[in-house]
């Protein structure tokens, strides 16, 4: 097309809505319902179909010159030379990967995370992306489940605070920068919910649970200004979320008044035929697009039924005008008709850039949680005459680019043993001994290693999962370490040498004998291109070590699922009492609690100050109080503010996180923090479903982790005050 007068569609002098509707009219109904489809790939037969106007979308194209030359047939090619919006899955980087999102979550830093999201945006847009299917907000109180490593662990408030962060960080200020790509959170919705934590299993849920747990990430990405969003897999209590009127229309758009566009996930409104709510493509349709599902990932359900379902009646044209409209205008925002192609110049400066690395690098070191240093045997010096780095993961460059790692390259990554040989002296011998697989039963490479541990001071054990151990399609029933490794460290242990053991996992792994019997823990989760040397540099100080554990960390599967804002039940656990909710044949705590993650220096908490005490209905809470460094090096605490309503007209947790902030304190240093809370902050939905908050007492708990609560004190809300929904 082109040539002739300008339609107004074309010309960017008009406002958006404007050229939507101008655009819209001139198009046929099978050119509509070609924006609703998107494609994985490119194929001749795909470039046909884009020439005719019937594809708007596809995933897992890039590259400048491809998504360009793709782009151009779209765009010179076709009727109405509408530009294709291209998807791709950029979760904790483009080519310069960081850790994943469990990791980022466990900075506990959402400028950092923001800054994350930012350079990934930077490369994907270099390289002709325009939409990452990112954030994974989904909620996970299970660890079996694979995609826990997409996300930000347990937290509705933490989860929220991080699905913030990434739709600022993708976003930045405004779609049309090329610096900028549009986020998609997902899996909307309660997709971590799965039973058994089996990947695409049901999730039943109360509606309670759905509002105040799985929910509020969603909500707080919307409020960032989510461009898109991605409708999930799962049966959510009968109905499939992809065909789920409740949560896309009466929630999503009617309560939230989220204006973007809603994709399904892959073949998701396909799958509506297999869960068993539609008996063949046409209710499959008709179900998602009413239900609110725009457009169609994959499935090629939309491009065969839709333009029958609406010459026969069962659609009326306007919901396809709708669903039409919401695509365009993202393509707009985009800038993608003034500006559809990229210059591959810009890729080749920016991707993978000496400041991007140094970002991963930064990004990396604070992600790492201290699990345990016991006798403070870390840090070790650098000066040891040698060292014996032992275990499957210690060389392994695959492995820490972790799951849906992108364009990510393990010839960039840097593993253990090459960040620890960029650190020791000169005089220092490091050994090295893979000593088993991550799986397998196979304990041949044990006596290389155990030689390797007697010959030196210090044996530093890289154990856990391999990357494709977790996410999609990657649960798994038991959470120790996988094949013989535990072993290893056993025998390993047996030598009489320190062990340092560095953790590197997708999900929390219940690794109860390690923790008693090995003196310090690091957990590394997967942490990009730079891991090697975040590792070295937290085990030999040049960083101390400030993440904290966005997810409980079990003693056993099962115990699984544990999370610790529960409820207190009618008989909490007493250790000596029987008849308590406990187990017979274990603890009931955690191995390792939520927000839990050590220092090499130790802080002080003082001064708690809460005001008012006496709360109205138009007061906000202050909550204020003082962390010192009181050992001798600079370090980073995560204060967290857990709150706890303890008598209400429905149960309420025992606790739950409203507040943290992490600092750099240096030795001796002291700050204050202040947390504000809105009334709104201390709400529940109670037993009509409406959102409240009740008189009473409010208790106020600060503290290093959810176990680890410094200060307490209270205060009270006197009067009675609804809000809307969300
Ligand atoms: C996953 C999504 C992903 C999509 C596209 C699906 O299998 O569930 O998270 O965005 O594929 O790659």
């Amino acid at each position: 097309m082109r040539g002739g007068d300008k339609p107004l569609y074309l010309d960017p002098s008009q406002p958006i809505d404007r050229r939507v509707e101008d655009l819209l009219a001139r198009m046929t109904l099978e050119e509509k319902v070609g924006q609703m489809c998107q494609y994985s790939g490119i194929t001749m037969e795909y470039e046909r179909m884009i020439r005719e106007g019937r594809i708007g979308s596809l995933l897992n194209v890039f590259g400048a010159d491809e998504t360009n030359r793709i782009q151009r047939i779209a765009v010179e090619e076709s009727r109405l030379g509408i530009p294709l919006i291209f998807g791709l899955d950029v979760l904790h980087g483009y080519k310069t990967i960081f850790p994943i999102p469990l990791g980022l979550a466990s900075t506990w830093d959402p400028d950092i995370v923001r800054r994350a999201a930012s350079i990934a945006a930077a490369e994907a847009a270099a390289d002709g992306v325009h939409w990452t299917f990112a954030p994974m907000v989904d909620i996970a109180r299970d660890p079996r489940w694979g995609r826990i490593a997409e996300g930000a662990g347990e937290d509705p408030y933490l989860g929220s605070a991080m699905a913030r962060a990434y739709v600022e960080g993708y976003q930045g200020k405004s779609l049309s920068d090329p610096d900028t790509i549009v986020a998609c959170p997902k899996h909307y919705v309660a997709y971590g919910g799965a039973e058994g934590g089996r990947d695409y299993n049901t999730v039943d849920i109360s509606e309670r649970t759905l509002r105040e747990i799985y929910l509020p990430p969603f909500r707080a990405a919307v409020k960032a200004g989510a461009g898109t969003l991605m409708s999930a897999f799962n049966d959510l209590n009968g109905i499939p979320a992809s065909a789920n009127p409740h949560t896309l229309r009466t929630i999503l758009r009617g309560e939230w008044g989220f204006e973007g566009f809603v994709v399904s996930d892959w073949n998701a409104i396909g799958e509506l035929i297999t869960h068993g709510i539609a008996g063949n493509i046409y209710e499959a349709a008709e179900k998602a697009l009413k239900a609110g599902v725009d457009m169609d990932m994959q499935g090629d359900v939309y491009r065969r039924a839709l333009v029958q379902l609406v010459r026969e009646g069962r659609i009326p044209e306007g919901l396809i005008d709708d669903a039409v409209r919401r695509i365009l205008k993202i393509k707009f925002m985009l800038g993608l008709f003034d500006r559809p192609y990229v210059d591959p110049e810009r890729a080749k400066k920016i991707i993978k850039c000496r400041e991007h690395l140094e970002a991963a690098l930064e990004i990396a070191r604070k992600s790492i949680v201290l699990l345990k240093n016991d006798g403070n045997l870390l840090p070790l010096s650098r000066d040891l005459g040698s060292i014996a780095v032992i275990g499957p993961l210690a060389d392994d460059h695959e492995a820490p680019l972790g799951p849906w790692s992108c364009l990510g390259d393990p010839k960039d990554v840097v593993t253990v043993l090459e960040g620890i040989k960029s650190k020791v002296s000169p005089k220092t011998k490091v050994l090295y001994a893979k000593g088993c697989d991550i799986e397998g039963s196979s304990k041949e490479g044990f006596d290389e290693a155990l030689r390797a541990a007697r010959e030196s001071e210090v044996v530093i054990a890289v154990v856990g999962e391999s990357r494709d151990m977790s996410g999609e399609a990657a649960c798994r029933a038991y959470l120790d370490l996988p094949g013989v490794q535990e072993d290893l460290l056993k025998a390993l242990h047996a030598t009489g040498t320190p062990i340092v053991m560095v953790l590197m996992n997708g999900r929390p792994l219940s690794i109860s004998w390690a923790a008693e019997n090995i003196p310090a823990i690091i957990e590394a989760w997967f942490l990009g291109v730079q891991a090697g040397y975040a590792i070295a540099d937290v085990i030999f100080g040049d960083y101390n070590p400030g993440g904290k554990l966005p997810v409980t960390f079990p003693r056993t599967v099962g115990q699984v699922p544990i999370y610790y804002n529960h409820k207190n039940t009618g008989r909490p656990p007493l250790p000596d009492v029987k008849w308590t909710s406990k187990y017979l044949d274990i603890p009931y705590t955690p191995l390792f609690p939520f927000g839990h993650g050590l220092s090499y220096t130790r802080f002080e908490y003082s001064g708690l100050e809460i005001s008012p005490v006496e709360v109205g209905a138009n007061d906000t809470v202050k909550v204020r109080f003082r962390v010192r460094n009181v050992g001798d090096r600079e370090g980073d605490e995560v204060a967290q503010l857990y709150i706890r309503d303890p008598v209400a007209s429905v149960t309420r947790p025992v606790k739950e996180l409203k507040g943290f902030k992490r600092v750099t304190l240096k030795p001796g240093e002291e700050k204050t923090i202040e947390f504000t809370l809105m009334l709104e902050d201390l709400s529940f939905l109670n037993s009509e479903m409406k959102r409240v908050v009740e008189p009473g007492e409010f208790r106020v708990m600060v503290g290093s982790s959810s176990e680890d609560i410094r200060l307490t004190g209270s205060f009270t809300v006197k009067d009675y005050v609804e809000f809307p929904l969300m």
